[in-house]
């Protein structure tokens, strides 16, 4: 009844959570961009994750051109591009429900809202602010949360998590909550047929969050996905080699099988950032 495809994720290769949509009513792409991080253990991007950035922007354009609604969750490069890799013009007499540039914003993320929104004005897309709203297409029912924390601080500013409703049938994206359920975020995303979640980064531990944040992150993601359909974390998460580890520790604490958006869509995970330090070592290897 409701299609829903994983575009760009960190398990197949980029930083992104793109995913679009669909309903019988309308198509939908949730923050259509994606990104690789400057620098990795030191080292800068490798050229399996260039081009893996190349391919998952060609798709994302792709499916721009036949979405009517566009969801862009904040204003950090892997969930909206400013015109650099994505011509705003695909934009034009598209619906656009976006964060509030203004209110529960950081400084960083209010500029770059500013310069995305004037850009996207200029080409003719339809703006919405769309923080805590509802916005009904015949049947189908987008339910936008409050601002929610980017984290367990306020330091990188707000997301709103998106709720997509048909007939009973839903899906919630968590967009960049960092793994960090509080009792607002539970119950939006309780109950949901498929849930699409950012862990914890548990690659910074000790570094941004503590063992005790982090062991509460997965504790109550254990407790979440056994209230929903289907429990897919991606994105933070996935920049961690271990991740499976945590997966098996939320398959101990709830007898529940969490995926990657890789897995959703029957693939294998493909971590790239991730593996980084070892893309480098065997291009240089098969050199030699
Ligand atoms: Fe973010
Ligand atoms: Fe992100």
């Amino acid at each position: 009844m409701l299609e829903i495809k994983p575009l760009a994720f960190d398990s197949l290769g980029v930083r992104s959570m793109a995913t679009f949509i669909s309903t019988p009513d309308i198509n939908i792409i949730i923050d259509p961009s994606a990104s690789l991080a400057p620098l990795r253990y030191g080292l800068p991007p490798h050229e399996l994750e260039v081009r893996a950035l190349h391919n998952s922007i060609e798709v994302i354009k792709n499916f721009i051109s036949f979405s009517d609604v566009i969801v862009i969750t904040h204003y950090h490069y892997d969930h909206h591009d400013p015109g650099k890799l994505i011509p705003l013009e695909l934009l034009t007499s598209k619906e656009l429900l976006v964060k509030d540039p203004v209110n529960m914003i950081n400084v960083s993320q209010r500029i770059r809202a500013s310069k995305f929104l004037k850009g996207v004005k200029e080409v003719g897309a339809d703006i919405k602010i769309a923080d805590g709203r509802e916005f009904k297409y015949g049947k189908t029912l987008i339910t936008i949360s409050k601002p929610q924390q980017h984290g367990n601080n306020d330091k990188l500013g707000y997301v709103l998590m998106v709720s997509i409703r048909y007939e009973g049938y839903s899906i919630i994206f968590s967009s960049d909550i960092e793994g960090f359920l509080n009792d607002y975020s539970m119950k939006f995303i309780e109950g949901a047929d498929v849930a699409i979640i950012d862990g914890p980064p548990t690659y910074l531990i000790n570094n941004a969050y503590s063992e005790d944040e982090i062991r509460a992150c997965i504790e109550n993601l254990a407790i979440l996905s056994k209230k929903v359909g289907k429990l897919v974390i991606d994105h933070h998460m996935l920049r961690d080699l271990n991740y499976r580890n945590i997966f098996n520790i939320i398959k101990d604490l709830s007898g529940v099988n969490v995926i990657t958006a890789a897995e959703f869509l029957g693939l294998e995970p493909n971590l790239l950032e991730a593996r980084r330090r070892e893309l480098y070592k065997n291009s240089s290897q098969s050199k030699t």
